[in-house]
């Protein structure tokens, strides 16, 4: 994330129908490691499961900081009615000098296929373009990964190509499917 030629942020809630998109806070390890430590969402990351939950207080505490610093960090995503913070959402880099910037998530295996991330997404895209003033937001997935790449084509992103054998991860070469929305694109995608 390169936030030095930018203005410092201070990360705001962002209220959905359903979800609560707020900065992270100490408390939130414990949940970050119920989801966090499940084999099934970490498969298509970069990160492997946590295994202790000292790896989620360090997460924790480096959301904290980041935001503390009025640097860019992820939203913690919690859960409005059952009041549990059930994953994460925001921009893992930004580049204000390009005007863009590329958005991650993950969401505890329990909350999947409610639509709760393509809300979750929808909410950083308008912040990313009303906010930050963005011109482009980027997204990446794997192949296989057919949950997220639903999520980026329901939000209004498009399909821009493959990045063959783009990293190594967890020891594998991998292919990851470029998505991207610019401004021009996103109120007629709302409006759709
Ligand atoms: C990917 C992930 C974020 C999606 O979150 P979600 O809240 O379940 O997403 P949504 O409910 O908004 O949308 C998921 C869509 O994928 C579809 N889907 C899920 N699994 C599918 C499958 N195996 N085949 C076809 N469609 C599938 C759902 O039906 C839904 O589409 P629809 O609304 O058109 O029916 C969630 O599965 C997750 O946290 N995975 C682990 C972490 C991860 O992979 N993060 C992304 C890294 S790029």
């Amino acid at each position: 994330m390169t936030t030095s030629d930018a203005a410092r942020i201070d990360l705001p809630a962002l209220e959905t129908v359903r979800l609560r998109l707020r900065p992270f806070s100490p408390d939130d390890a414990r949940d970050v490691f119920d989801y966090a430590s499940d084999p099934e969402v970490t498969r298509f990351v970069f990160w492997s499961p946590h295994t202790t939950v000292q790896e989620s207080i360090d997460f924790v505490n480096r959301h904290v900081q980041l935001a503390g610093n009025g640097e860019l960090a992820s939203w913690a995503v919690e859960h409005a009615a059952d009041r549990k913070m059930i994953g994460t959402c925001g921009f893992t880099w930004w580049r204000p000098e390009h005007g863009k910037a590329e958005i991650a998530y993950a969401i505890s295996r329990q909350y999947w296929n409610q639509g709760l991330v393509t809300e979750a997404v929808g909410a950083c895209i308008s912040y990313g373009f009303d906010v930050l003033k963005l011109n482009r937001i980027e997204a990446r997935c794997m192949p296989d990964n057919i949950a997220s790449e639903r999520v980026m084509q329901k939000c209004g992103m498009r399909h821009e190509g493959t990045m063959r054998q783009t990293m190594m991860v967890k020891g594998r070469r991998i292919d990851l499917k470029l998505y991207a929305i610019l401004r021009e694109e996103w109120r007629k995608s709302d409006e759709s």
